[in-house]
C-alpha cells in the first residue's frame, strides 16, 4: 500500500465539489492512509460531518472554539500531527485567507499554524478562478511553497459554465499525494527526464486550427509516474484539458515547432520520452486574419508543409539523452511499423500502441483510459496486457529506472 500509515489532514472547503472529497477519503484509505478531516462551516452545508466521519472512522473537526476539541487535540496538534495537509475543495475564500495570512476559523488557523506541506485542489467557478484577485492569491501561495493539483477545465456542476475551475478528480489528487509521500523507492532521484504529451494545434488562421484526438492522459501519467520515482521531470505539453501533474515542471506549448524549441532548450537530460501526438503537418502559411467565406469562390485550399520530427531531432542530437523513448500510434502492422520508427528516429525503445477503435476493450486508446502496448527495442518485442494508462505509466517509469540504473549519475 503506497500510503501505508501516512497521516493526512484533509480540509474540506465549502463548494459543490465537496461531494468528491468523500470519494477522495475512500481512495486515500484504500491505500493505507489515515485520514482526519477538518470541515469549514460552509463545507457542512454540502456534505455532513456524519458522512465524513463515517468514512474517516475518526472525529471530524469543525469548530475552532469547541472546548472539547481544543482540549482533546487542539488546532496546533491537528496541523502538526499530519504528514501532509490536503485542501479539497480549496475554495477562492480559503486561498485568499491563506494568501493573506488570515486565521479566523479552524481551517484557516490550521493552515497558518502548520509546518507541513500543503496541497490544494482548487474548485470554483471559472470566473472566480480567472479573477485577478484569485490569480494574485494563487501566485502568492505558489511562492509560499503551497502545492497545487488542478483545477481542470470542463463544465461546472452547478452552472454548466465551461473553463478552468473544476476540482481535480479524486484519483488525480491521490496520485499527487503519492508523489509527495510515497518515499519507499526513489530510483530516479537526480535524473532529469523530458516528456512530451498531448496534441499540437497547428493554426489555419487566428480562430481555426488542425488538431488530433490526443488527450494527454498517457503522457501526463508517465510524467507523474517518473516524478513519483524521484525524477526531475520536465513536461512539455500541447493543449490539453487535464491538470498539470504535481511535482512536475510543465511548459505549455501550442504548435509542433514550439514543442521542438521547448524540448531542445531543456537538453541535456538523462532521458526523453516522446508521448505527444505531434501533428505531422502544418499549414504552409497560417493566415493572420480570419479567412472569410467569399461567395462563388468555394473553400480555400490549404497548402501543408511537414513539421519537424521532435523525436528524431532529439534521437540524432549532439546532446542526445542517454535513453530516448518514442511512441508509435498505429492502426495496422503495429510491430513492423514500430521497428521501422525505432531505426529511423534514433530511439532506444518504441512503445507501440494500437490506436484503432478495437485496439482496447473500451473504445480505443486515443482519448480513452486504457492502453495496450508493446515495447519494441533492438532486443525484441515485449507485449504488455491491456491496462489502465496509469499502470502503463508506472511500468514504463520502472523500465526507465532499470535502464538508467546501468549508468552512473
Ligand atoms: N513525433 C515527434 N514529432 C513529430 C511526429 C512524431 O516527436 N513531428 C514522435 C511522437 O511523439 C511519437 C513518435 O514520434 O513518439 C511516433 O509518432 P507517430 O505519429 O506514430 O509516427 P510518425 O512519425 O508521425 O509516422 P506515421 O504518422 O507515418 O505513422
Amino acid at each position: 500500500m503506497t500510503l501505508s500509515a501516512k497521516r493526512i489532514l484533509l480540509i474540506i472547503g465549502g463548494g459543490i465539489a465537496a461531494y468528491k472529497s468523500l470519494d477522495l477519503i475512500r481512495r486515500l484509505r484504500e491505500r493505507g492512509a489515515l485520514v482526519r478531516c477538518v470541515m469549514t462551516a460552509a463545507a457542512t452545508e454540502f456534505v455532513t460531518p456524519l458522512s465524513v466521519g463515517a468514512l474517516t472512522a475518526d472525529h471530524v473537526f469543525t469548530n475552532l472554539f469547541d472546548r472539547q476539541d481544543e482540549h482533546d487535540v487542539g488546532h496546533i496538534r491537528l496541523s502538526r500531527e499530519a504528514d501532509l495537509i490536503v485542501v479539497a475543495p480549496a475554495t477562492a475564500d480559503l486561498m485568499a485567507k491563506l494568501a493573506s495570512g488570515l486565521a479566523n476559523d479552524l481551517a484557516s488557523t490550521v493552515l497558518l499554524a502548520t509546518d507541513k506541506k500543503v496541497l490544494m485542489a482548487p474548485a470554483m467557478n471559472p470566473k472566480m478562478w480567472s479573477h485577478p484577485a484569485t490569480r494574485r492569491n494563487h501566485k502568492q501561495l505558489e511562492k509560499d511553497g503551497i502545492l497545487f493539483v488542478g483545477p481542470n477545465s470542463g463544465e461546472m456542476a452547478e452552472s454548466g459554465e465551461a473553463g478552468a475551475g473544476r476540482m481535480a478528480e479524486p484519483l488525480e489528487i491521490v496520485s499527487a499525494v503519492e508523489t509527495l509521500l510515497d518515499d519507499s523507492a526513489k530510483p530516479l532521484a537526480g535524473r532529469k527526464i523530458i516528456v512530451t504529451s498531448g496534441p499540437t494545434h497547428e493554426p489555419i488562421d487566428p480562430v481555426r486550427y488542425i488538431a488530433n484526438r490526443s488527450s494527454g492522459k498517457q503522457g501526463h501519467a508517465i510524467a507523474a509516474a517518473l516524478a513519483r520515482l524521484g525524477a526531475d521531470v520536465r513536461l512539455v505539453s500541447g493543449p490539453v484539458t487535464i491538470a498539470d501533474p504535481t511535482g512536475v515542471k510543465t511548459v505549455h506549448v501550442e504548435r509542433a515547432e514550439e514543442m521542438r524549441d521547448a524540448v531542445e532548450q531543456l537538453l541535456p537530460a538523462d532521458a526523453a520520452i516522446f508521448v505527444a501526438a505531434v501533428a505531422d503537418w502544418r499549414t504552409a502559411d497560417a493566415s493572420d486574419h480570419k479567412i472569410k467565406k467569399v461567395a462563388g469562390k468555394g473553400p480555400p485550399s490549404l497548402k501543408m508543409v511537414e513539421n519537424p520530427d521532435i523525436l528524431s531531432t532529439v534521437g540524432h542530437h549532439s546532446k542526445r539523452p542517454w535513453l530516448v523513448v518514442g511512441f508509435a500510434a498505429e492502426t495496422q502492422d503495429v510491430v513492423k511499423n514500430a521497428q521501422a520508427k525505432l531505426k529511423k528516429k534514433g530511439a532506444d525503445f518504441i512503445v507501440a500502441n494500437d490506436v484503432s477503435p478495437s485496439g482496447t476493450s473500451k473504445g480505443g486508446a486515443m482519448g480513452g483510459d486504457r492502453n495496450r502496448v508493446r515495447i519494441v527495442s533492438k532486443d525484441g518485442v515485449d507485449e504488455w496486457p491491456e491496462m489502465d494508462k496509469d499502470e502503463v505509466a508506472a511500468r514504463l517509469a520502472e523500465l526507465v529506472a532499470r535502464k538508467l540504473k546501468t549508468i552512473s549519475v
